[in-house]
């Protein structure tokens, strides 16, 4: 694998008809709780489909580094001895969680409940996302939180012990929900979060298959603490957060037809769906069914073109991820998309209003960022040099754009795709994308 701190650039050639079938890596929100779950459970867990990518490999390695028994018995496969609740035993050294807020919003949770101290440490870009909002209400809960004004790295003090709290979330955020779950499952009592929209609810199913009593509700989640986790068998769908570049690739080339294979559709995930389907892609879930407790099914789609829309602020929570593909499809639609009430877009891996936009406007569209959202009037795509900020989605999204590009686009600074979407370039390439990546120069 692509060590991030190397420098690589895709140049990808205009031109291509997206055919065939595909199968994204596993499920990256899933594949990094079957690893916190499974270490906190007693008895064995076996994973499989686990996304081998940079950002849930650094949850493996904390887990190892706090004794638990983790063996990968392919790229995709693992078999974690869980330690139990209170298994866990002090890491000889800080934590890095590489570019990963996910392993970090939620490690932050169930290390705060902990008998010994630790430090959780990231990437630049880690160093920079808002963490008050998990320390602030881990704190109310007894929590010890070190940090650099709210900033990683984070710093934290062994407590005796922790109390439930009700949290109200101003945001719809699952990391800030699992992150106060996991405390939940230390502390006295009762506790539980609301938030303004649903967020993912990966944490609360699959807190449920480990046997955890909690009652979920449209953005509402509570459970009472002291309930102990047993092992399961947890097989991870395909993410429809990788899958959503290739529904781009299709949906911004008419005459085109994709099958995605075996894609997690939890309804808390699938506002990509909405929004392209509202903008005129055909799409059809085929064959629907459920891997554990996560509904999955085969997609296709078909390019038909696409117009522009108001996208309805409503979806935004459940295309959180995929805004990136969706800047890219306005870019390729007939008339002008509008994208509001997505703040939280500004606090990503990168800002990803103003790294789209900036992209989009390099490459000859007309769009203007707005502070919840932006502008975006479709038009030609020309070729030129996009600047990824280091950001995953951003890299690959430009990547399908250039299926509609009238000359090549250069794509800086690629490496960080490998937190997500190990093997990128070759699936995009085995669909029809002429993407040729290469060593920075
Ligand atoms: C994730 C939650 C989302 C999402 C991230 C993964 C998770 O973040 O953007 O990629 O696995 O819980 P927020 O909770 O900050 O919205």
């Amino acid at each position: 694998m692509t060590p991030a701190s190397e420098r690589f650039d895709w140049t990808v050639s205009p031109g291509g008809k997206p055919a065939g079938q595909v199968r994204v890596p596993g499920d990256k929100s899933i594949s990094h709780r079957s690893v916190m779950l499974g270490s906190l459970a007693t008895g064995r867990t076996d994973v499989t489909g686990f996304l081998d990518g940079e950002d849930c490999l650094c949850t493996m390695k904390a887990f190892q580094a706090m004794g638990v028994s983790i063996e990968r018995l392919s790229d995709t496969s693992l078999r974690v001895d869980g330690v139990g609740l209170h298994g866990l035993t002090a890491p000889a050294h800080d934590l890095d969680l590489g570019n990963s807020g996910t392993s970090m919003r939620l490690m932050s949770g169930l290390l705060a409940a902990q008998k010994f101290p630790s430090t959780l440490v990231g990437d630049a870009s880690l160093s920079r996302r808002p963490m008050r909002r998990v320390i602030d209400p881990l704190a109310r809960m007894g929590a010890h939180i070190d940090s650099q004004d709210g900033k990683a790295p984070l710093h934290i003090r062994p407590v005796a012990g922790l109390q439930g709290i009700a949290h109200a979330s101003k945001v719809a955020s699952a990391q800030v929900k699992s992150c106060i779950l996991l405390a939940g499952l230390y502390a006295q009592g009762e506790t539980s979060v609301t938030e303004p929209e649903a967020s993912r609810d990966h944490t609360e199913r699959m807190l449920q298959a480990f046997g955890v009593q909690l009652e979920a509700s449209h953005g509402r989640a509570a459970l009472r603490g002291g309930q102990q986790l047993v092992g399961t068998a947890i097989p991870v769908p395909a993410d429809i957060s990788s899958a959503a570049f290739f529904m781009l690739a299709a949906a911004i080339v008419p005459g085109s037809e994709i099958v995605l294979r075996d894609v997690g559709i939890n309804p808390t995930r699938t506002g990509v769906i909405d929004i392209l389907r509202a903008m005129g892609a055909e799409i059809e879930l085929l064959d629907p069914r459920t891997f554990g407790g996560e509904p999955v099914s085969d997609i296709r789609v078909r390019g038909r073109g696409l117009r522009g829309i108001a996208v309805d602020p409503a979806l935004v929570a459940s295309a959180i991820d995929e805004f990136p593909a969706v800047f890219v499809a306005a870019a390729c639609a007939e008339g002008e998309t509008l994208i509001s009430g997505a703040e939280e877009l500004r606090v990503k891996e990168s800002d990803r209003i103003q790294t789209m936009v900036d992209g989009l406007v390099s490459l000859g569209i007309d769009a203007v960022a707005t502070p919840d959202g932006a502008r975006i009037r479709g038009g030609q795509l020309r070729g030129g040099e996009i600047n990824s900020h280091g950001d995953h989605r951003v890299a690959m999204s430009f990547a399908m754009g250039a299926l509609r590009s009238s000359g090549p686009i250069r794509i800086l600074d690629v490496a960080n795709v490998n937190t997500s979407f190990p093997r990128f370039a070759e699936k995009a390439q085995a669909m029809g994308l002429a993407i040729a990546p290469h060593r920075a120069t």
